[in-house]
């Protein structure tokens, strides 16, 4: 790569913007996987590892999938589908990103996840109500908040009766509201997930290891 790590961090928010500009709320995904190859170093999101938060949340509540099943929302390039998938869940993951789910095969070729492109706005009909355990990371965050409530009924949607859900995000206290990306999720944003029928069952909040710490939280809901 000719260019530096900032530039293509600063082409990366560029990108970022000129589609939030048109009103286009998740084409530039796409445009970023596109454009970085998945290359660790440059979305800010990826490091081939499982979200960290959620590694030191199962390391104190065991996850065992027996076989049962289990839908990534927002997978990206897939390492929380595989997380789950040695932990003996019958794994879906999607994204909108036709770049990400082809990259996320591509790594993932020597499990049985099933990787597949998928919009949560419009997602297959199958999806209903159909997974014992829904996990969604950094997904929420990066939509704007003026679709959270769809956002989330979504999400909620895939759970199936008796199952549950678990989301990783930013943290941010009421009343404070996020003026760029990522949004953060406040307790009033959480509320979404009981209007659509879910009960909280755990909260845990865990600290970033940024100079300024950011707070990040993992919550699990049970319908
Ligand atoms: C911030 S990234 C997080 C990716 C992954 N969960 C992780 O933590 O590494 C958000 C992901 O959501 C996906 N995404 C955004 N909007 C989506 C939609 N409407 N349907 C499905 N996936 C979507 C993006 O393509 C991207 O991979």
């Amino acid at each position: 790569m000719q260019e530096n790590e900032e530039e293509l961090r600063e082409k990366m928010k560029e990108i970022a913007t000129e589609y939030l500009e048109k009103g286009d709320a998740t084409g530039w995904f796409d445009a970023i996987y596109r454009e970085t190859e998945g290359d660790s170093e440059l979305i800010p999101w990826v490091d081939f590892e499982p979200n960290r938060f959620l590694v030191e949340w199962e390391n104190e509540n065991k996850l065992e999938g027996k076989g049962r099943k289990a839908l990534v929302v927002g997978c990206g390039l897939g390492d929380e589908a595989k997380f789950l998938y040695e932990r003996d869940f019958d794994v879906t993951a999607f994204d909108i990103s036709e770049k990400a789910i082809e990259i996320a095969k591509r790594i993932h070729k020597n499990t049985d996840i099933k990787f597949q492109v998928a919009d949560l706005f419009n997602p297959p009909k199958e999806f209903r109500k159909a997974f014992d355990l829904v996990l969604e990371v950094y997904t929420i965050q990066a939509l704007p908040p003026n679709l959270r409530e769809e956002v989330m009924a979504k999400i909620t949607s895939f759970v199936a009766e008796n199952g549950e859900l678990i989301a990783v995000q930013r943290f941010r206290e009421n009343g404070i509201e996020p003026e760029a990306l990522p949004w953060a999720l406040s307790p009033n944003d959480l509320s979404n997930f009981d209007k659509n029928g879910l009960t909280q069952t755990g909260f845990s909040e865990y600290l970033g290891d940024e100079e300024e710490p950011i707070k990040r939280f993992v919550t699990v809901y049970e319908r």
